[in-house]
């Protein structure tokens, strides 16, 4: 590995808020072409690291080095401008505007309308490269989830940034949606981009990342590869002690129902059916499941 390959490099990153370290000396390496995860509990630090190479917080303590040249950010439009590009937990899109108006806006490019049509074909080019059917004369409040999501990364694209963070990208994806996200992340690694990828999911660091970097109470524990950790290593990383993924237990005899809904229709307050029809029921000594996406009632 060369020199040349180190996108970011934080060394001895320190935050603290009231009553808590969310950083605590961390050690942070991200390379040219890799998918790194930042893995770790809830509160475990992430997002306040990443907030602080995004420049929306200052750490109290430590460096930070983007291509080799050393960093002290006053702002977001400092880090855009060194090819940063972050896409936060909660998405930050406006819903009135067109997908075109999102991605353009706080640019410093004039908007006239011929250049609008010029933006909207580039922004066509960029989505059909990355396998995404997005119109960029689309109102945003129109986009599922997912499509809004593709928006997000299209805005960094269109700026150019080389290194992209994804805040648990896939809390608020089908599985299929998600397939995709990961498809199309995979694609910018192998253009040379770095991609800095925030879960605690691991199934993901094993389906989409090359190294993963583990955070346990504001402090890295591990920096790893992929292919030369495993499941258990690194949940035992995470939690700090051993963690069973089988829980012993008998098989039971259900008992006599102890809840039933039939037919269940509930409206949101939006005014949607967010219940349409359902049934299920709940039986003495059982533990009953219910799986879904995020916004799926
Ligand atoms: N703006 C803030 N003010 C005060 N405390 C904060 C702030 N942001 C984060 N913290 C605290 O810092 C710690 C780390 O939080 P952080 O959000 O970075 O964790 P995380 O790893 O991203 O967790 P999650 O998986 O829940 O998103 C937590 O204890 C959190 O409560
Ligand atoms: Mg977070």
């Amino acid at each position: 590995m060369s020199k040349g390959d180190v996108l970011v490099q934080m060394v001895g990153i320190v935050k603290r808020f009231p009553g808590v370290i969310a950083n605590d000396h961390v050690n942070f390496e991200l390379r040219k072409g890799e998918v790194h995860a930042l893995l770790g509990e809830n509160g475990a630090g992430k997002t306040t690291l990443m907030n602080i190479l995004y420049g929306l917080y200052r750490p109290d303590e430590g460096r930070i080095f983007v291509k080799g040249e050393e960093i002290t950010y006053h702002s977001p439009k400092d880090s855009i401008r060194m090819g940063i590009g972050m896409v936060h937990q909660h998405l930050k899109l406006v819903l009135p505007h067109t997908v075109a108006e999102n991605i353009v806006l706080g640019l410093k490019e004039p908007r006239f309308r011929l250049d609008l049509r010029r933006t909207e074909e580039k922004i066509r080019a960029l989505a059909e490269k990355y396998g995404w059917k997005i119109d960029p004369r689309a109102k945003i409040w129109q986009l599922s989830v997912g499509e809004r999501q593709q928006v997000e990364i299209l805005k960094l694209l269109y700026r150019d940034a080389d290194i992209l963070i994804m805040d648990e990208p896939t809390s608020v994806l089908t599985p299929q949606e998600t397939r995709q996200l990961f498809e199309s992340l995979r694609k910018m690694a192998s253009e040379g981009r770095g991609v800095i990828y925030i879960t605690h999911k691991l199934d993901e660091v094993f389906a989409v990342c090359d190294r993963v970097t583990v955070m346990r109470k504001g402090r890295v524990v591990a920096t790893k590869r992929v292919s030369e950790t495993d499941k258990q290593e690194l949940a035992n990383l995470m939690v700090g002690r051993p963690v069973l993924f089988r829980i012993e237990k008998k098989d039971v005899r259900p008992g006599k129902t102890v809840l039933e809904l039939k037919d269940v229709k509930a409206y949101s307050d939006k005014g949607f059916l967010a219940l349409n029809g359902l049934s299920l029921n709940v039986r003495s000594h059982e533990i009953a499941g219910i799986a879904g996406v995020a916004g799926n009632g």
